[in-house]
């Protein structure tokens, strides 16, 4: 009989598999869920991103709704250039078919790639995002680059492949192996883990601040012009305006400011 993978059992047993967007292995609601996850915790992604894809179930949908309407559905989740990138992706897919490599669209960087292929194929490309590489780089005892992280992550997910390995590792970053105080006791890779715990040199990447910074101003002005079809452009943080039409997420026309 061959031996079940300490990690595969624990996956079955604890993973995440209610996430909504699991349920699926449609590339388009991945991928939009990725997007929101890729700077959003989940439980603020879990509270939109059912409403959103039911609004916008797949690119056709999604390009024929406009910039300002997808913008405007975005609502509060933040970093709004990920709704403009979006839309500009759903266009993309819709005019020319899905490309090959997925790093292609507006917004899809390496990670975002392997792991929508990943969940929606079962591609055994290894993807590196912050959970699992804690989990690669203390179960290694080394802080390690994208490259190797990602043949690492193979190595520590041994005998998991594609959408699985990729969750599990994930999952195992997100309920055990946490940045502050892992469970190590509940970890199925105690054993061949060198370090049980933090990394020494272990670096961590945190938001900045909100308050009080250009994000917030910037978010301000992007609440106004959600409220209203125009806003005059003198009611306006005329800098944080100015960031946004370069960002393609705001019109001036004359006097008034209105989103794209
Ligand atoms: N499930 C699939 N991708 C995820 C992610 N990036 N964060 C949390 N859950 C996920």
């Amino acid at each position: 009989m061959t031996q079940v993978p300490a990690l595969e059992r624990w996956y079955v047993d604890h993973g995440r598999h209610e996430l909504p967007w699991r349920e699926t292995r449609d590339p388009w609601p991945i991928l939009v869920s990725e997007v929101m996850l890729q700077q959003t915790q989940v439980a603020r992604v879990l509270a939109v991103w059912p409403e959103f894809i039911g609004r916008f179930p797949s690119p056709p949908a999604m390009a024929g709704a406009g910039a300002g309407v997808v913008i405007t559905a975005w609502g509060r989740l933040g970093y709004p250039r990920r709704a403009r990138r979006l839309w500009e992706s759903a266009v993309r897919i819709t005019t020319d078919g899905w490309p090959e490599d997925l790093a292609e669209l507006p917004g899809i960087g390496r990670y975002t790639a392997a792991a929508i292929r990943a969940q929606a194929d079962d591609s055994d490309i290894p993807a590196i995002e912050v959970n699992i590489r804690r989990v690669v780089q203390r179960v290694t005892g080394t802080v390690l680059g994208e490259r190797a992280a990602e043949a690492a992550s193979v190595r520590v997910g041994r005998g998991l492949h594609g959408r699985d390995r990729l969750l599990a590792l994930m999952d195992l970053g997100a309920l055990v192996c946490t940045p502050r105080t892992p469970t190590c006791r509940a970890c199925p890779l105690r054993r061949r883990c060198a370090t049980r715990g933090p990394l020494a040199d272990e670096v961590r990447h945190r938001q900045a601040a909100f308050a009080g910074s250009f994000r917030q101003r910037r978010g301000e002005v992007m609440s106004a012009l959600r409220d209203h079809p125009t806003v005059p452009v003198a009611d306006l943080d005329a800098e944080a305006l100015d960031s946004l039409v370069r960002d393609g997420l705001a019109v001036v026309t004359g006097a008034r400011a209105r989103l794209p």
